[in-house]
């Protein structure tokens, strides 16, 4: 058992609070603020008892100078000053004398936001390589670390992982909760246990849906990482989103021999074309041409797809059956999750998209649980950890 939030005297303490902002922002406004508001347990929790809260996040993938531009967590900042009532100071570094004497400053119960911890990655990925002198120095600002971002616990970064060996350490609420319901409803999965999986980072997934597969009985495939399959086996997949890198084929193409029982592909699909908006048209999949873009899938799958959720006691969603933000394209998915929302299975929905389109088709509150992880989810079904958790000191160990 990890220490947590509660099992720590907080009161008047300086609290590295590491949170994951990570949201969907589209010019400047944010899309869905699930992580943030999820996040409020804890930081609610921290102002009452009038701690000093030190909040750190990473935001997007900064790699360049360049990134830094369209990467700041200012917008957050300002959303979450929407959602408080105390003061939420912003910091527009994240190591500075200006950052510690603002720190020194905060009264009880106010919250400082540091500046996205990826900037650190530039030139020398101090944040996400998890260097000892930043971790030293994030955890110098602080009294106790609570971790409380769980879908970027599964990566060992200064901000969330190596923290926590210089001072005191504890997870949050929102891991606490997460942890709970995936214990109870995926690593101990009643069977059968299907998991419906889209979206567009095919290389980040192959492994994750290798490793997926001794878990559950049925891999339902769509968007990037189904046309990536077709297109390994054969199928003209036009220009559709799918991994050029041969090394994620050659996987791809053994998983698919292996696995030909437990995987299903999609049977059909509604394509477009880049030059003409008003193009659409709903082939079968053996029927895609060059200028075809698979945008959702069609009937015929949808019907195979819905036959094996029905007969499913346990359903995880990570990803849409296509690109759903389009109206002309959203049907493949409502139809999916609506079948799932309707089925007396327990369900669980985990990743950016696949939880947003929950919320956005108004089916949130009939799902069973709604993760704040994507990838973080993926590899805690796997492992039944993950490393920033795993890396808490144990409530004994006081
Ligand atoms: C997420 O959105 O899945 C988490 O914030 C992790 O983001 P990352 O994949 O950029 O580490």
């Amino acid at each position: 058992m990890k220490m947590r939030i509660q099992d720590m005297d907080v009161k008047g303490k300086r609290v590295l609070l590491r949170c994951d902002f990570n949201v969907p922002i589209k010019d400047g406004k944010i899309l869905d603020d699930s992580k943030v508001v999820e996040s409020l347990e804890t930081i609610e929790y921290l102002i009452k008892e009038g701690a000093r809260i030190i909040i750190l996040s990473h935001f997007g993938k900064v790699k360049t100078e360049e990134d830094k531009k369209k990467n700041s967590l200012a917008p957050v900042a300002k959303h979450l000053q929407e959602l408080v009532s105390t003061k939420v100071i912003f910091s527009t570094s994240t190591r500075s004398i200006f950052l510690e004497d603002k720190i020194t400053e905060m009264l009880p119960g106010e919250i400082i936001v540091l500046e996205n911890t990826r900037f650190e990655d530039v030139p020398n990925r101090l944040e996400s390589g998890n260097d000892a002198q930043l971790a030293m120095y994030w955890a110098g600002l602080a009294d106790i670390f609570c971790l409380d971002a769980f879908g970027s616990a599964h990566r060992k970064h200064a901000s969330t992982y190596g923290v926590a060996k210089y001072i005191p350490s504890c997870i949050g609420f929102l891991v606490q909760k997460e942890v709970e319901m995936l214990d109870k409803y995926v690593l101990n999965a009643a069977r059968p246990f299907t998991i419906l999986m889209g979206g567009a980072k095919v290389e980040d997934k192959v492994a994750l849906i290798e490793a997926l597969l001794p878990r559950c009985d049925n891999l339902l495939l769509t968007g990037g990482i189904a046309n990536s399959c077709l297109y390994t086996l054969g199928y003209n997949t036009g220009e559709s989103l799918r991994t050029t890198d041969p090394d994620v084929m050659r996987q791809l193409k053994n998983i698919l021999i292996e696995n030909k029982k437990k995987i299903m592909l999609p049977l059909d699909a509604i394509v477009g074309r880049s030059y003409n908006a008003d193009y659409i048209n709903h082939i079968n999949i053996d029927t895609v041409e060059e200028d075809d873009i698979i945008y959702d899938i069609g009937m015929k799958t949808v019907n195979k797809y819905k036959l094996v959720l029905s007969k499913s006691a346990t359903v995880f969603v990570n990803g849409t059956a296509g690109k759903y933000e389009d109206p002309k394209y959203a049907t493949g998915t409502r139809e999916l999750l609506g079948a799932i929302a309707s089925s007396p299975s327990i369900k669980i929905a985990g990743g950016g998209d696949g939880v947003s389109a929950v919320k956005n088709f108004g089916l949130a509150d009939r799902f069973t649980f709604l993760s704040t992880g994507g990838g973080a989810t993926l590899e805690y079904i796997i492992n039944g950890g993950l490393p920033a958790i795993d890396n808490i000191q144990d409530a004994n160990n006081e």
